[in-house]
């Protein structure tokens, strides 16, 4: 059966980004935290984001396990699931970013192709990738929520470095490495690159 075609025409409303930015007085970013499963990504969003509420920004985390448990809970660790998660949550950050916010997301996002369309949703301007980079190897004797060991019997298929793929990102503006940098540091790098964007 043919598809019947949409008839959806956006509307422009009268007060758009501009001026809820100039309201928050802030520029609104999309700050994309891709790494492994025990990396620190959502460690380290949490005290981004505390410095950035110090400093007067309003922010919102969009965070795996807790989006997961929401909105994507009908989504499983497919790579097809995985695509349709990211791109739902690009949709959200768009809307939060159009919002005036400093968003800040935690996602493993494996895929590449994925983060490169999200960029493009919200502008590049706005958009910072940052890379919580980790040997798979540590992530794995960290283990804090005790996947990697299930992952390894067997009992959870399709993981992320493991039985399922992860694509570092090739030039993403903020690396830090959690191995060898404490907490304390990497959020001092990615606060003093937010600052130098925002000079
Ligand atoms: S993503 O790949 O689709 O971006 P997302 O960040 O939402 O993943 O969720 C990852 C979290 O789900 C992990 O931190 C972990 O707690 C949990 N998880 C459960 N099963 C898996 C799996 N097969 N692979 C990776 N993470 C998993």
């Amino acid at each position: 059966m043919e598809k019947e075609k949409l008839h959806i025409i956006p509307h422009d409303h009268a007060i758009d980004r501009s001026d809820r930015e100039r309201l928050l007085a802030q520029k609104a970013r999309l700050i994309w935290f891709v790494g492994l499963s025990g990396s620190g990504k959502s460690t380290l969003a949490s005290r981004v984001e505390q410095e950035l509420h110090q400093m007067g920004r309003l922010t919102y985390i969009l965070d795996g396990d807790n989006v997961r448990s929401g909105l994507n809970k009908d989504l499983d660790f497919s790579e097809a699931s995985r695509v349709e998660n990211i791109r739902r949550i690009g949709e959200v950050s768009k809307l939060m970013v159009d919002a005036g916010l400093v968003v800040i997301t935690a996602f493993i996002s494996p895929f590449r192709s994925d983060r490169e369309t999200i960029r493009e949703l919200v502008g590049s301007d706005r958009f910072v990738e940052v890379h919580v980079d980790c040997p798979i190897e540590e992530c794995e004797k960290r283990d804090v929520k005790g996947l990697y060991a299930k992952a390894r019997q067997g009992l959870i298929s399709n993981f992320t470095g493991i039985s399922s793929p992860f694509e570092a990102p090739e030039q993403p503006e903020v690396r830090v490495q959690t191995h060898l940098n404490d907490i304390d540091e990497c959020t001092n790098t990615i606060i003093n690159y937010l600052k130098n964007k925002d000079a």
